[in-house]
């Protein structure tokens, strides 16, 4: 007999509806699984016949066909054990088939029949939503993952007896629920707070305009003096992930395999800081089946690269176009997926090698000459993307020494929020735009003109600093977003004048 099970398999960081078909006919004993199966696709062969008989199923001794519909799409991974052990089952008239056609299974079965979580169920359950489906079937683990879809029937099982159990009385089974609004509701708190923060009243005001407009941030400072202390607290005066952005984190998160056990909705904003031995596709995504990289689990969130200097120069390249694009292509023979990458960079580095230029402390044992060589390294074309370039000071002892607490992260947030509700109300005509930082030039000429005092301070500035136009543009969306903080509709002087003291690197050359 023949038997048709739906599953999916994983395109980027979406889901393509795939057909398991078993056929078992006369013939000598055996099992074949065609239809573009990678390695683990046709280890499954072992594995469910294993499992099958281990879970007191007797193996049908004839000759077994599978084959995986579309044939030109690539299937990897275990995730279609479970689709093929009932299919095997439905072939063999072991099951009823009449929940079939509206059910997409999937999940890996160990030896003794019991289900292991797999990757990407978030995104095969969003597409199981899209394309109408019922309601989908997952192993145990996965299943908290999956209900995160709204309006999506998910059964979640342990074993592969249960799921047989489920075919053959359905209405003995009720779905998973869970609340996806309530979840982001509940989520608690960043445990790392500004408050902890002492001093610092520049780079604190920083992040604060790197939050407000979405601005890359370097803060260049010497060792301990807090970069690295700074940096991650910036998550916290980030405004809350909507639950659209939420789902969209989610799903990458789930593609790339990070949710496998017990996951369920993310609802904080990432941080992702990758060491700085990682690799090339570790950073942007990459492998033969295309996965995302650190850019893309940061998106909607922040990448921390701390100690910039130390990372391979061709892996940070790689950043240059997806900091442009907001999102990075990767291409292979069989397929080229996009993945999206919209992140706020977040750098420290030292000022130089020895780490203590500009110290009041200890001197700087650096030869001029290998301070230049530095700063050139530095100021590279991903500097040139960096609208915020902060100096990071040593405390001073009466600072270090001060009890009293900076000022709360929610306190700031709460202006963060204010200022990105301003930024929206101008966006209005033009929802490609998320934060300032976003603008391109015609934004810069409609919103941020400048009267004639601000023309020549900027003019100033430009000779002064020898800007590049990227950077002088830089300079007026931080601008846009200091004046957004400040509740002002017009660009001033002041604003212009504090967003030009953000441009260290250049002023270091
Ligand atoms: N402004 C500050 N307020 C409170 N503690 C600080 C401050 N700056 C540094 N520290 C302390 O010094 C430690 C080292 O700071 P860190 O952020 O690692 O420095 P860096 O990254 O610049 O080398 C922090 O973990 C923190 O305990
Ligand atoms: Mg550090």
């Amino acid at each position: 007999m023949l038997a048709r099970i739906w599953s999916a398999a994983i395109v980027g960081i979406d889901a393509v509806k795939v057909g398991v078909e078993v056929d078992i006919s006369g013939g000598l004993p055996g099992m074949v699984v065609v239809g573009l199966p990678d390695t683990a696709v046709q280890e499954s062969r072992e594995r469910t016949k294993a499992a099958l008989k281990n879970a007191g199923f007797p193996f049908p001794m004839r000759k077994i066909v599978v084959n995986l519909t579309p044939a030109d799409l690539r299937k990897e991974g275990p995730s279609f054990d479970l689709p093929i052990s009932m299919g095997v089952l439905a072939a063999a008239e072991q099951v009823k088939t009449d929940s079939l056609e509206d059910l997409l299974f999937l999940g890996e079965v160990s030896l003794d029949g019991s289900l292991r979580p797999v990757a990407g169920v978030l995104a095969i359950a969003a597409a199981a939503k899209r394309l109408g489906m019922r309601g989908i079937v997952v192993p145990a683990n996965n299943a908290r993952e999956a209900a995160v879809v709204p309006g999506l029937a998910v059964y979640g099982f342990a074993h592969l007896s249960e799921v047989a159990d489920f075919l053959n009385n359905p209405t003995g089974y009720a779905p998973i629920h869970l609340d996806g609004l309530a979840e982001l509701a509940k989520a608690q708190p960043n445990t790392l707070d500004l408050r902890d923060v002492k001093g610092q009243a520049q780079a604190r005001r920083a992040l604060e305009i790197a939050a407000a407009g979405g601005h890359n941030l370097v803060f260049v400072g010497p060792p301990g003096s807090g970069k690295t202390m700074l940096a991650r607290r910036l998550p916290s005066i980030l405004p809350a992930l909507s639950f659209d952005e939420a789902l969209e984190v989610t799903q990458i998160h789930s593609v790339a395999g990070l949710l496998k056990d017990k996951g369920s909705l993310i609802t904080h904003r990432p941080f992702r800081s990758p060491h700085h031995s990682a690799s090339g596709p570790s950073l942007v995504g990459g492998g033969s089946i295309p996965r995302p990289g650190e850019i893309s689990l940061a998106h909607r969130g922040i990448l921390f690269l701390d100690e910039l200097t130390e990372f391979k120069r061709d892996v940070l390249e790689f950043l240059r176009q997806p900091l442009e694009d907001g999102y990075v292509t990767i291409t292979r023979t069989r397929q080229s997926v996009e993945f999206p990458a919209q992140f706020t960079l977040v750098a420290s580095t030292n000022p130089c090698p020895c780490g203590y230029y500009g110290d009041p402390v200890q001197p700087c044992t650096c030869s001029p000459r290998g301070r230049e060589q530095y700063w050139a390294r530095l100021s590279g074309p991903l500097m040139d993307r960096i609208d915020l370039q902060v100096v990071v000071g040593r405390l001073k002892p009466e600072e270090m020494t001060r009890v009293a607490e900076g000022e709360p992260s929610e306190t700031v947030r709460q202006r963060v929020e204010m200022a990105r509700d301003r930024a929206h109300h101008r966006f209005a005509a033009d929802p490609t735009l998320q934060c300032n930082a976003d603008m391109q030039s015609r934004h810069l000429r409609a919103w941020c003109p400048l009267d004639s005092t601000t023309q020549t301070l900027m003019e100033t500035a430009v000779r002064k600093l020898g800007l590049s136009a990227r950077a002088t543009d830089r300079i007026l969306k931080v601008a846009r977003t200091i004046a957004d903080l400040e509740g002002a509709d017009h660009l001033q002087a002041q604003h212009v004048a504090e967003a030009i003291q953000y441009r260290t690197i250049d002023r270091m050359q």
